[in-house]
């Protein structure tokens, strides 16, 4: 059977990881992670993309080779991942040998069927800058200073024949529903398609830029970044191997609003088209975290440094706190004092004191071993029927990726069983010498352990280490799927809860 296979874009080489990049690490992960829980065989890839001229003047600058620097910032950039606990298979480097082929394969293929052909281009170039400018670029009918000297030049160039493909992929947009998610964003695709395309330059001369993958078919040239980066996702899963349609294709290409016109929604599908290769089944499409309702940029100085907060509060809390305030394809902003208070209130106050409670109550009532539950009364059924209807509808939220859904709903169960242990009130039952009272202290504190065991399982995605530290307090070991695990049961009877732990400690 095919695997799910999804993918994140792959980020810039010329940057530091910022929030943008955690969020879309977290969100892919999130669904790879619910993608293994029901089941599936799930290849999750990321990676770096690395030419372009950016680097290369980056790399002036410092004074290195571009490779340096690139292979500096690969380092950053994994291990924002491995901190963030990303459970990616693989990570692409497009500076790698196996992406490089594949690239220079694709090339060649297209100009060998004639999808590529060299032209002369004419046109204003900012030296100072080093890119070609249109019309558009003027302020006021003049460059502005930041082009600096600003040349008419004409240089030949490789073309794509991009125009040709307008009307099919407006038509297989149209058709395909769900190609693009959420659905709002074909929109702006087919808004961009009415304007004529024009055929897409995909050379530099090497005297312009020289950090980039030659053309196959003239070694003057290097090819345009996007032209290179887009194809990581075929190259990291072995195109023109037999192993590539294990894979391919993608299920899901997780990607910024930014970058999907036209580079995913008009270049990619047409570059698969002409090439003969299937499209992927699906861009999902997610918004921008903001800061103070601006894009966070270096220039504005409103950056989020993601290691920052995940230094303090830990990965799972950070992972909760992006999943639980995006809503997926809109935009979000992004507050210190709204994550200090889902730390404290949603994490802190709610999941932590209950498990706290448990243990605590569990140590001082019943040896620490989980009771078997007795008969139910209305508050017993009460929370089971509301366990089942979070279960229920938490599984469709996540097919959905409403996620900041999910985990409302998560929560509003978690408080469930905190309003649940307050009815019992066990402090009371176990002064009672009754011994119907005994009985309902036993089955109170055997349904807030199941409860728990339930709510944690549901968490397992979004906070992979806290859901099993859950688990493994209160005796329910480790697992691998939501099958088996998500219905009410007696499976925590007799097992033995953890000593107290402070899961959510306040930040110092
Ligand atoms: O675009 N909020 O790389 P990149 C949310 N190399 N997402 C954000 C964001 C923000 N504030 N800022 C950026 C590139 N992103 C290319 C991709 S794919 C073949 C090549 C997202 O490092 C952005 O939308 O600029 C993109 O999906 C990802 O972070 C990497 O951005
Ligand atoms: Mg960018």
């Amino acid at each position: 059977m095919k695997n799910f296979y999804i993918t994140t874009a792959i980020d810039y080489a010329n940057g530091s990881p910022h929030l943008g990049h955690a969020y879309e690490k977290v969100l892919t992960d999130v669904i790879a992670r619910c993608r293994r829980l029901k089941g599936d065989n799930v290849y999750f890839l990321t990676g770096l993309d690395e030419h372009g001229q950016k680097v290369q003047q980056s790399a002036r600058k410092a004074g290195v080779e571009p490779i340096v620097l690139c292979d500096a910032q690969a380092e950053k950039f994994q291990n924002l991942c491995k901190i963030l606990n990303i459970s990616n298979d693989d990570y692409i480097r497009t500076s790698q040998p196996r992406h490089k082929k594949v690239v220079a394969e694709i090339l060649q293929k297209l100009y060998d069927k004639g999808e590529i052909y060299k032209a002369e281009y004419k046109g204003f170039y900012s030296t100072r800058q080093e890119q070609f400018l249109q019309e558009k670029d003027k302020v006021d009918g003049k460059w502005p200073e930041i082009f600096g000297e600003v040349v008419e030049i004409t240089e030949s160039n490789y073309f794509f024949k991009l125009r040709q493909y307008q009307d099919w992929l407006i038509e297989y947009i149209e058709k395909n529903e769900s190609f693009i998610y959420p659905r709002f964003r074909a929109k702006q695709v087919i808004e961009f398609l009415k304007e004529p395309l024009n055929d897409l330059c995909i050379s530099r001369p090497k005297e312009r830029l020289e950090w980039g993958i030659e053309l196959p078919f003239d070694t003057d040239y290097v090819t345009y970044v996007w032209f290179d980066a887009l194809v990581n996702y075929i190259s990291a899963i072995g195109y023109g191997t037999d192993d590539f349609n294990k894979n391919w294709p993608a299920d899901f290409h997780v990607i910024g609003k930014d970058i999907l016109v036209p580079p995913h929604s008009v270049y990619w599908p047409i570059m698969l088209h002409a090439s003969g290769i299937e499209l992927p089944k699906s861009l999902l499409v997610h918004g921008w975290w903001l800061s103070s309702g601006e894009k966070m940029s270096k220039s504005l100085g409103n950056i989020v440094n993601p290691l920052d907060l995940i230094e303090k509060f830990g990965a799972d809390p950070f992972r909760y706190f992006l999943m639980r305030e995006m809503n997926v394809g809109q935009d979000s902003d992004f507050s210190m004092d709204l994550f200090v208070t889902r730390y404290t209130s949603d994490l802190g106050n709610d999941l932590g004191n209950l498990i706290s409670r448990l243990l605590n109550m569990g140590k001082r009532y019943c040896q620490s071993i989980v009771p078997t539950a007795n008969e139910d009364f209305e508050f017993e059924t009460q929370l089971k029927n509301l366990a089942k209807e979070t279960t229920t509808d938490v599984m469709a939220l996540f097919d959905g990726m409403q996620f900041h859904i999910a985990l409302e709903r998560i929560f509003n169960f978690i408080r469930a069983i905190n309003r649940y242990a307050e009815q019992r009130a066990p402090w009371k039952l176990a002064k009672s010498e009754d011994s119907a009272d005994q009985e309902l202290l036993k089955t109170t504190l055997a349904n807030m352990a199941e409860a728990i065991r339930i709510s944690a399982v549901l968490l397992a995605p979004i906070m992979p280490s806290v859901s099993e530290k859950i688990l493994n307090l209160i005796g329910a070991g480790n697992i691998d799927k939501f099958e088996g695990n998500l219905e009410w049961s007696d499976k925590l009877a007799g097992t033995k809860l953890a000593d107290q732990e402070i899961l959510f400690p306040r930040p110092n």
